[in-house]
């Protein structure tokens, strides 16, 4: 079992993915801003590992303050969202998840001050094991796709790093594999992060899945030579007509499967979907530092001078999706139909 990340009583505690796959070495923050921090700097990655990160931030913001009645813990609550949202702007779980945390604050508001961060750590854990109740549904959903052996590429890591445990993709091929399925995975490398190297690589070693790590030009021969049967993807945020933004490469991957009649699967939480958000022109796209593109290693590849482009994520349009598979079942075109009835499903709230 990958603890990515955990509420424990000395702070939250991430396993420092910067340092895989060499190091496995954990950091426990003890405040929101050390949150705010560890996502930016993506200690901790991956949309609904963001999510849940976020509202443990918030939960932690709200245990440290010294507020006595609940208007001026609803400011401070306020001031620390504010702070988490400020982080990276495209997986839309961390707005997801600062919304759902404000919700649940309104729940309770009229109890006393100690009730309601006591509520907020629990909606805060809540959340943490509900993302592996889901990836888990997604995997029995998805593995119905996979192939009874051979390929599957994926893309980045979406796996249990990116989640609270299981994995979105990575569930599914979890899943397939647990049902007997026969897989090899062909991981991306995913320049310039290297998520697919460091940390899908990783984590399919630590379960015995079979794996080979191609350099994310090498995708397209892959698929003409056969060796492809399915792709599976995750996804940052979908848009209501079924655009996928997701890692940095995700539409290079999807065209070349179109060409090559592969099947191209993305799989993804319900909370990942945003209906406010029409189609991928609306979502925004992060934009990291250049150096991430211009170094490898802390090496300079780049001359001086040279402009250089670091967009995080892209958008795959709809078209070249076969299918999204969610928690609550498995979405196809037209997906702006499809993904309405999947996220109307009845969900639990707890006062
Ligand atoms: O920049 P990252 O590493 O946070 O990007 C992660 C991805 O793009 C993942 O594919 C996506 O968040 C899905 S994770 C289940």
């Amino acid at each position: 079992m990958i603890h990515t990340l955990e509420w424990t009583e000395q702070g939250v505690r991430f396993l420092d993915q910067t340092k895989l796959p060499t190091e496995e070495t954990y950091v426990t923050c003890n405040t929101h801003e050390q949150v705010a921090d560890v996502i930016r700097n993506m200690v901790v990655r991956g949309a609904p590992a963001i999510g849940v990160a976020a509202a443990m931030g918030i939960a932690l913001g709200v245990k440290n303050s010294t507020a006595e009645s609940p208007g001026d813990l609803k400011r401070e609550l306020d001031q620390i969202c504010d702070v988490i949202g400020k982080t990276r702007p495209t997986a839309v779980n961390l707005f997801w998840a600062i919304r759902r945390m404000q919700e649940k604050f309104e729940r309770i508001r009229i109890r006393p001050v100690t009730q309601i961060k006591q509520g907020l750590i629990e909606e805060a854990q809540r959340m943490h094991a509900e993302d592996i109740a889901a990836n888990q549904a997604m995997g029995r959903h998805g593995a119905t796709l996979m192939p009874a052996d051979g390929g599957v590429l994926t893309h980045c890591n979406a796996g249990a790093l990116a989640t609270a445990g299981y994995g979105t993709a990575l569930g599914v091929i979890r899943a397939a594999v647990e049902e007997g399925k026969k897989i090899h995975v062909y991981a991306d490398e995913t320049r310039p992060f290297l998520q697919g190297s460091r940390l899908t690589a990783w984590e399919l070693m630590k379960d015995g899945i079979p794996t080979t790590v191609i350099s994310d030009n090498m995708a397209g021969a892959m698929m003409r030579q056969g060796k492809i049967k399915a792709i599976v993807v995750g996804a940052d945020r979908i848009a209501a007509n079924g655009d996928v933004a997701n890692k940095i490469g995700t539409y290079t991957v999807a065209v070349l499967a179109k060409e090559h009649g592969i099947p191209f699967y993305v799989a993804a939480p319900i909370s990942t979907v945003d209906l406010a958000c029409l189609d991928g022109s609306q979502i925004p796209i992060e934009q990291r530092n250049a150096q991430e593109v211009s170094h490898i290693a802390g090496k300079q590849m780049v001359p001086d001078g040279v402009a250089v482009e670091n967009p995080a994520f892209d958008v795959t349009p709809a078209q070249y999706i076969a299918a999204i598979i969610t928690e609550n079942g498995i979405a196809r075109s037209p997906f702006d139909i499809s993904l309405r009835k999947l996220t109307a499903q009845e969900v639990e709230v707890h006062p």
